[in-house]
């Protein structure tokens, strides 16, 4: 297996034109030989996607356009995930904001995003009482059905293709022990026909697509999730098409993980739908909230049919409900107890991993050379230098000035922000340095033009 190595000559190849081809092909054998050596003793997949691709999972996150241009934010989705859920760029007030006036710019941004970068992508959501613009609202029952048709057609003949999954409707039953649905436009003007009819719509507007029924306090057996269940047995019955059911997960102390989790995915999966978890997140900090996430994760993996998790978010300072700190990383992007107990349950593991919550006193230092020039390209040397104590990993940042583009890295693994400029190279086999010890990874860059030279961040150390 030549996981991380393939990573980092997958973009130099996608990144790699007019190199000078003695120099690629020299570049690209030692890749090869560098990075395949030491990982063909097959250690375990050492970020969330990864270890969820080898358990035939998707790991995801909600994300958010506007944050995309942040580096560490960007670095973070890219290295641990393989899907996307826009929090809020494809609801209906950010997509159609105005009847018939679609602005697809924000959803656009996360889509292309995830296509660049191999990840799949969740479509969140077609129809929904809240984030619902004023307009649909004020309409009579024969314009409504028409404008949910439309809002259906329109938005998923956009991204036809490049969604796995869409929840096509979200949160339409209340809560409590009636099983009622809840009041909404759709509700009240169409009846309980509606669910059905955007079910149809969406099929027939993306037949490849994964069409999902969406909710939350549906995570358990309770009054709510049987009137879900009953609606899905009913859909399967008559042929009405409906592929998976979403259990958001969004769990506290007042709403914990219920002790039937695994039993209700079981039997949604039974009726013959996939199971996804959508919005996971998990109010607490520490052991207790690792514990918490552990017992999900493998909840899912038990059964077949749960074929992913999303959480609803990436460090805590974003989330939603950020004060409970619900989610894997905190506000500095350290991996919190939470991350290595769900990595561990996935089948991966932390071990060597430089990005985790590391040695604070440990330190070290970056210096940069350039090591062959042949005017249209260049390749740089960086050179790790571990201070007064053992490390176990290290970090850096290289900055390119546009449209300069890295085609090659060696001895280290490489992740971009959403600017594609800033290039963090962690240690890959070579992140343990004894006090003093050094080591250097390398890496060739295309000019195209541009002659400013890199510049290197501080080296951080774990
Ligand atoms: O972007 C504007 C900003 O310009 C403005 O200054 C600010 C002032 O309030 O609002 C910002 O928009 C907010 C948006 O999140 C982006 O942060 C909205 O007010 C706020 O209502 C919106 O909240 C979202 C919420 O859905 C809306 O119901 C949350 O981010 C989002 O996480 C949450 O997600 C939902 C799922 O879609 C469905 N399941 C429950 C889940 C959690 O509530």
């Amino acid at each position: 297996m030549i996981g991380t190595g393939t990573i980092g000559i997958g973009r130099s190849v996608r990144r790699g034109a007019g190199v000078r081809a003695g120099i690629l092909t020299t570049a690209l054998l030692t890749v090869t030989a560098l990075v395949a050596l030491p990982q063909s003793t097959a250690h375990a997949a050492d970020t969330l996607g990864a270890a969820a691709a080898e358990q035939g999972r998707y790991f995801g996150a909600a994300v958010a356009a506007n944050r995309l241009g942040e580096a560490q934010y960007a670095a973070t989705l890219n290295t641990e995930f393989n899907s996307v859920t826009p929090e809020n760029e494809m609801k209906w007030d950010a997509l159609e904001p105005s009847r018939g006036s679609f602005s697809f710019g924000n959803a656009d941004r996360i889509v292309n995003h995830a296509q660049g970068r191999g990840m799949s992508v969740r479509g969140h959501t077609l129809v929904w009482h809240s984030q619902l613009p004023g307009w649909v609202s004020g309409l009579g029952a024969a314009d409504l059905r028409s404008a949910m048709n439309n809002h259906i057609t329109q938005v998923m003949t956009h991204y036809k293709g490049k969604i796995h999954s869409w929840d096509v409707v979200n949160e339409a039953f209340q809560d409590g022990g009636s099983g009622a649905r809840r009041s909404s436009p759709f509700q009240d003007k169409l009846g309980n026909g509606f669910i059905e009819e955007a079910f149809r719509t969406a099929r027939a507007a993306d037949p490849n697509a994964k069409l999902c029924y969406n909710d939350y306090n549906t995570d358990g057996v309770n009054a709510k999730s049987n009137a879900v269940y009953a609606m899905v047995r009913d859909f399967k019955a008559r042929g009405v098409p409906i592929d998976c059911i979403g259990l958001q997960s969004h769990f506290n102390p007042n709403s914990p993980v219920p002790s039937d989790y695994q039993a209700n995915i079981q039997r949604f999966a039974d009726l013959g739908v996939d199971v996804q978890i959508t919005e996971l997140d998990i109010e607490g900090s520490g052991t207790a909230q690792a514990t918490n996430y552990g017992n999900v994760v493998r909840a899912c993996l038990t059964v077949t049919r749960c074929t992913g998790i999303t959480v609803w978010g990436i460090p805590d300072k974003y989330s939603w409900r950020a004060s409970g700190t619900p989610l894997l990383f905190d506000d500095n992007y350290g991996k919190k107890p939470a991350y290595h107990t769900v990595l561990s349950a996935l089948g991966g593991s932390s071990s060597g991993d430089p990005g985790g919550p590391g040695n604070p006193g440990a330190a070290c230092t970056a210096t940069y050379t350039t090591t062959e020039d042949w005017g249209s390209g260049y390749n740089g040397q960086v050179t790790i230098k571990a201070g007064g104590s053992r490390i176990s990993g290290w970090s850096v940042n290289v900055t390119l000035t546009a449209p300069q583009k890295v085609i090659s890295v060696w001895n280290g693994t490489p992740t971009w922000d959403g600017s594609g400029n800033v290039m963090t190279v962690r240690s890959s086999w070579n992140g343990t340095l004894e006090a003093g010890a050094s080591t250097s990874f390398g890496f060739t860059v295309n000019r195209n033009g541009n002659s400013t030279p890199p510049q290197l961040g501080p080296c951080t150390a774990s």
